[in-house]
């Protein structure tokens, strides 16, 4: 017997194959049973007729209830009506198990249940296609980099002090000391570049904060480029090459678990490089004209950044943030010091900042300056000054949030699906 999973079945038609599967729904009518099988590769119907299978094989298929595993041999037809363009008839039937009163049935769930069966709602046709479509896009991103001469450097999870700010930090003791949880490699990328040239790293990253909004988890995944050589301007244009590439990706890999998602593709086929571009003071000034009470020097949140993507019909640069909003590595703009040179990528449709980076101070007298404005602890930081007084060069990098990309791709109103078990304010479980 030819053992195939479900996404090869199209390259046997006419074959007998067996695939090892669960059922998620079964159908009669009379004589003939329509049995819905999923396999994680993909999900066909399997037809079988009384007339034409065993009694034995017929009376397991009765048997079979909602998630019950099982090993089903038939012949592969092709059928312009089914989804996948196949169906299987029926020749042979192995229970693996029986499966008794799975608890997610076709009715509707709240969240929370579904939350709470995590560990089971990911087999759903929806939620399957969602990490598909997540592991598509880690791939993609992980070939634009290779392809591009950048090497995966992994910074540690554990460290010693907060790299993006000391309010969202997760404690924890290593033996005799205090260590947080790391926010961003940032810190050590930097290290990492100014050793190997372009390095990108790609690991889980963790704010403990207190903000309980359809963007924000608590553990997240997240890329970050750095980059020597390289200054704010080549930065933008590696970033809207990046996410032209990964969107353009998905349309092609991806089609059937976009449409599982009802996605409308018009939006993400718009998504191109260039990107548009504006300022922070720009960006202000349209926020004031739009009605929003908001004045040079204000942070901006969700409605503001949804306002502001609104005007355009890809994602969006906001650069040239306030140097007082942002992070205490940014270099200033030369010509104006109370900017830096920053952008925020905005994705469209209300998705809010995807990317945050900017070009890094090089100057080691301006980073001890801001260590002090900071209050930040110069022993700690020792060695990222170290950077600065051997070989400083121009450098920039960024961070691409991985939930809120998958997220805005597969069109999802919460980020809480992006990725496989959600850590989120309150919920640790499962
Ligand atoms: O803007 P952030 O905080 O930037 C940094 O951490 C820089 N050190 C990155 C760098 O330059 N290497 O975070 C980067 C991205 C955000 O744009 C957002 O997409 C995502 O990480 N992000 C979150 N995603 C989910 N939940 C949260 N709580 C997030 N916080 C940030
Ligand atoms: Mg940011």
């Amino acid at each position: 017997m030819k053992k195939c999973t479900i996404r090869e079945i199209g390259s046997h038609v006419g074959d007998s194959v067996t695939i090892g599967c669960w059922l998620t729904r079964r159908r009669s009518s009379g004589k003939i049973l329509f049995l819905q099988l999923r396999d994680g590769t993909g999900f066909v119907q399997a037809v079988a007729v009384k007339d034409e299978v065993s009694d034995e094989v017929w009376e397991t298929a009765q048997e079979l209830t909602q998630e019950s595993s099982l090993y089903l041999t038939g012949k592969v037809r092709e059928d312009s009506r089914s989804p996948g363009g196949y169906e299987l008839s029926v020749e042979g039937i192995e229970a693996i198990q029986i499966a008794q009163g799975y608890p997610i049935t076709p009715k509707e769930h709240g969240v929370d249940f579904l939350m709470d069966h995590r560990h089971l709602w990911i087999r759903s046709a929806r939620q399957r296609a969602i990490l598909v479509i997540r592991a598509r896009l880690i791939r993609a991103i992980q070939q634009f980099f290779d392809e591009r001469g950048f090497y995966r450097v992994d910074p540690p999870i554990l460290t010693p002090a907060a790299s993006e700010g000391t309010t969202t930090l997760f404690h924890t003791r290593y033996f005799d000391e205090d260590a947080y949880l790391t926010q961003s490699g940032q810190l050590y990328m930097e290290a990492a570049a100014m050793a190997m040239g372009k390095v990108y790293s790609f690991g889980p990253t963790f704010r403990a904060e207190k903000s309980k909004t359809r963007r924000h988890l608590i553990e997240f995944w997240m890329v970050e480029p750095e980059m020597a050589f390289v200054e704010h301007e080549e930065s933008l244009r590696i970033q809207e090459q990046m996410i032209a590439y990964i969107v353009e990706t998905v349309l092609k890999d991806c089609r059937r678990e976009l449409e599982t998602l009802g996605r409308d593709l018009s939006m993400l086929e718009r998504v191109k490089a260039p990107f548009p571009r504006i300022t922070y003071d720009e960006a202000i000034a349209r926020l004031k004209d739009l009605g929003h009470d908001i004045a040079w020097g204000d942070d901006f949140g969700a409605p503001h950044e949804t306002a502001i993507a609104e005007s355009f019909d890809r994602p969006v640069f906001i650069t040239h943030y306030p140097t007082s909003l942002k992070a205490f590595y940014m270099k200033p703009d030369p010509n104006r010091p109370e900017v830096v040179l920053c952008a925020d990528l905005i994705a469209p449709e209300g998705y809010g900042e995807i990317i945050g980076g900017s070009q890094r101070i090089d100057d080691p007298d301006l980073m001890e300056q801001r260590f002090k404005e900071h209050g930040l602890d110069a022993g700690v930081y020792q060695w990222y000054l170290d950077l600065r007084k051997y070989g400083s060069v121009p450098h920039s990098g960024f961070g691409l949030g991985l939930e809120r990309t998958v997220a805005w791709i597969c069109g999802l109103e919460h980020v809480r699906e992006c990725i496989p078990f959600p850590r989120l304010l309150y919920r640790l479980y499962p």
